[in-house]
């Protein structure tokens, strides 16, 4: 009797493997999409999904902004992108967000360089790390993963919009489910609970890409990306634009797509 009960598992299991991997992996995008003379930032594309994400785009002939806390760290990243994909145009500029100042004069340094700004991926988080305060006094994971691309796509916005058709992805996470924004201690300062931070600052992504999307319209296309998962499409495709499109394989990213992904992926 048990053998059967443990054999019928194990055939349970081996025939649900694969659509555990296809959930696990999200939507595929198979896109061939080019993305020449198109400007894009990623914030915290010095590694993990942010460098993934450099790495298909700079595929895809996109110039790359690598923004990063870290330099050196950057500089290495670009580098290994540029030998592998032979795009020469990725380059590092200085950005902490946990720095409001910093913040500032990266975005001083992009509006005198850049002539335009079509993607801005605000993707650079710190998750469940000890308690600690931006240099503004603000609790780490708020104030970097939401207050510090709130100021910076604040700061750029102009130039999103005169660059338009314009894409904003924020990346998100599954997390913000369990996120409660606690107006009565929002640093934090009285208890600390590092997952719980971290849930309320992906939640706080996720309502403002809302409410900008709404206050945007048509001017911006917006993305919510939760990662590992799915891409949300806040905006209705304006027709023959282009949407972004993340694909995951495992844990990490991801390849830029066109139109029709969004319903793509919420298809799949
Ligand atoms: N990986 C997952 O399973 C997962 C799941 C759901 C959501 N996400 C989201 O996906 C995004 C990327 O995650 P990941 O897994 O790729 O993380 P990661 O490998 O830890 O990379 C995070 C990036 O953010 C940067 N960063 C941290 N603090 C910063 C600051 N103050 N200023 C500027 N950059 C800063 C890091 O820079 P340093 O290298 O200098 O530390 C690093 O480049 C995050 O928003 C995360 O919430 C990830
Ligand atoms: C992205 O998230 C930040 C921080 O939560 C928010 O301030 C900003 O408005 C969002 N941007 C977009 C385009 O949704
Ligand atoms: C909100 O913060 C207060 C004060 O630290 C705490 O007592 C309460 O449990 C928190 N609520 C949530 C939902 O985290």
């Amino acid at each position: 009797m048990f053998l059967y009960l443990a054999a019928g598992v194990c055939v349970l299991l081996i025939l649900l493997v694969p659509r555990i991997r296809k959930f696990a992996a999200g939507g595929v995008c198979v896109s061939t999409a080019r993305l020449d003379g198109k400007t894009v930032i990623i914030t915290g594309a010095n590694t993990g999904i942010g460098k993934e994400t450099a790495r298909d785009l700079a595929k895809r002939g996109a110039r790359i902004i690598i923004a990063c806390r870290d330099v050196i760290k950057g500089e290495i990243a670009a580098q290994e992108v540029i030998a592998e994909t032979g795009n020469k145009q990725v380059i590092v500029r200085k950005l902490d967000l946990a720095d409001s100042s910093s913040v500032k004069q990266f975005a001083e340094k992009i509006l005198k360089e850049e002539q335009h700004l079509h993607i801005l991926i605000n993707n650079a988080g710190v998750m469940m790390c000890p308690y600690s305060k931006t240099v503004d006094g603000f609790e780490m994971q708020f104030g970097v993963n939401h207050l510090g691309h709130f100021l910076l796509t604040f700061l750029l916005l102009d130039l999103i919009k005169r660059s338009a058709p314009a894409r904003i992805v924020n990346v998100s996470s599954l997390a913000h489910l369990f996120g409660r924004i606690n107006f009565s201690d929002l640093q934090s300062e009285k208890n600390y609970d590092s997952g719980r931070a971290y849930c309320q600052s992906k939640l706080a992504n996720v309502l403002f890409t809302r409410e900008l999307a709404r206050r945007l319209e048509e001017t911006v296309i917006q993305h919510l990306l939760h990662s590992k998962l799915k891409i949300m499409k806040l905006q209705k495709d304006s027709g023959t634009q282009a949407a972004s499109c993340w694909e995951f394989s495992g844990n990490r990213a991801l390849k830029l797509d066109t139109a029709k992904t969004a319903e793509y992926t919420l298809a799949n």
